[in-house]
């Protein structure tokens, strides 16, 4: 973990600079709210098997309304296909989440966009897509400003009254929502179906931008793609059949996309080695991605006497006929390829706040998000031990809070940052 701390700094002040890294450190063009911005938002929220629209009001004082919120499944064809089906979708859905809360044409609409890829930014309130991860795949928007993408399939239905004041990642919406009431949050992370990071990085160490040198500003790390890790033969597996080979190396051992295939890969290794079920495989452990990392959270959460529902899982993917070893063989399996997940998140936390404040003077509040460290049994504990081992006591200072759905509104606070900065 300290040698990956290391590397981490390393690569952290490489893309500050504007220097090849496998850390691209993208600046936000936001800082932490005062937690004083008030007025009505829609925030939109795209990153995952959703696209979420939400209404929210933001009272200042650090308080706002439980938002409304609809959501909209992102058919594979969608995520898979060309630009223009995909935002004239947002656009649909846009359209009817006004249509059904009944926001007329007297409101004016402000919106903030939370849109979970890495993408440069010259201003808050746009942005191009740099890369598409977590599987997305949609033809014509690298490299195009996606907020001019998603104002021109609105124009075209008839909602040119909407503006979009605000573009960010959603580490950043999550890490700005808790900032909102709590003035410690600097550091902003996801843990779900991808994995990243942004933090409160002061403007006179971001090197690459010209300009003011005080004050501020958030940066994206885009931790996904961390390359200094030792590898094991199943990560090397993984990633060679791979969308993308060789990018997102950190992702492919925390994230809730290949959790699941990662625990496959080793219990075909076992079976190989005769280890388990006989030596005998079946067709459903054969399905590159067919064992699914809510069943690594299934097993580690099994603590029944036989392991029942590890028994029925396994039965469903092909194997009727486990024993008992084979069922603890493939349970601490899972908990091991979730266990150095968290270890790798973990240490990748201490790196980023060391890089803030290397003797840990002061208390740090972590926002962090996502169905990997909120529903994988023990992630979050073992991430406090990995903190716990790094810092010994001072990791007392270091607060990691459950920031549930903070990326929506984010967005909404951003947005109003935005409008009043005008
Ligand atoms: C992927 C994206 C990143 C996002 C993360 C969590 O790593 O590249 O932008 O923040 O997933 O959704």
């Amino acid at each position: 973990m300290w040698k990956m701390i290391k590397d981490f700094h390393i690569e952290m002040s490489r893309g500050l600079a504007g220097r090849p890294s496998s850390l691209k450190m993208l600046p936000a063009y936001v800082d932490r709210p005062t937690g004083r911005e008030k007025g009505k938002f829609i925030a939109l929220d795209l990153g995952g098997t959703n696209f979420r629209v939400l209404d929210i009001c933001l009272k200042g004082s650090g308080a706002s309304s439980k938002p409304r919120a609809m959501k909209f499944v992102l058919k594979k064809k969608l995520v898979k296909g060309s630009a223009d089906p995909l935002f004239g979708f947002l656009a649909d859905s846009i359209s009817r989440f006004l249509r059904k809360e009944k926001i007329g044409p007297a409101r004016a609409i402000d919106m903030g966009f939370t849109f979970s890829f890495p993408m440069k930014q010259k201003g808050v309130a746009s942005g191009s897509l740099v890369l598409w991860t977590k599987g997305f795949n949609v033809r014509g928007v690298i490299g195009k400003d996606v907020v001019a993408l998603l104002k021109k399939a609105l124009d075209k239905k008839g909602l040119g009254r909407v503006r979009i004041a605000a573009l960010a990642n959603d580490t950043v919406g999550t890490m700005v929502a808790r900032s909102y009431s709590d003035p410690h949050c600097d550091v902003g992370v996801i843990i779900g179906t991808g994995t990243n990071a942004c933090y409160a990085e002061k403007l006179a160490n971001i090197r690459k931008l010209n300009g003011p040198k005080m004050g501020s500003m958030i940066v994206n790390i885009e931790w996904g793609n961390f390359n200094k890790l030792e590898k094991t033969s199943y990560d090397k597996k993984l990633d060679a059949s791979s969308d993308r080979p060789g990018e997102q190396v950190l992702e492919k051992m925390v994230s809730g996309m290949y959790i699941g295939e990662l625990a496959r890969l080793v219990i075909k290794g076992l079976i190989g080695k005769k280890a388990i079920f006989n030596g005998t495989s079946s067709p459903g452990l054969e399905k590159a991605y067919n064992f699914r990392t809510e069943y690594v959270s299934e097993a580690a959460s099994d603590r029944s006497h036989n392991l029942g529902k590890m028994k029925s899982r396994l039965k469903s993917l092909g194997i009727p006929n486990s024993t008992l070893e084979d069922r603890r063989t493939v349970k601490s399996v899972c908990e091991m390829v979730s266990a150095r997940a968290a270890r790798v998140s973990g240490a990748a936390v201490a790196a980023v706040i060391t890089k803030m404040d290397p003797t840990l003077s002061k208390m740090h509040t972590v926002a962090v998000d996502g169905s990997v460290y909120e529903k994988l049994p023990r992630f979050s504990k073992n991430i406090a031990k990995a903190l716990q081992e790094i810092f010994g006591r001072k990791a007392g200072r270091i607060r990691l809070v459950l920031t549930k759905d903070g990326s929506g509104k984010g967005a909404a606070i951003i947005a109003a940052v935005a409008a009043s900065g005008e």
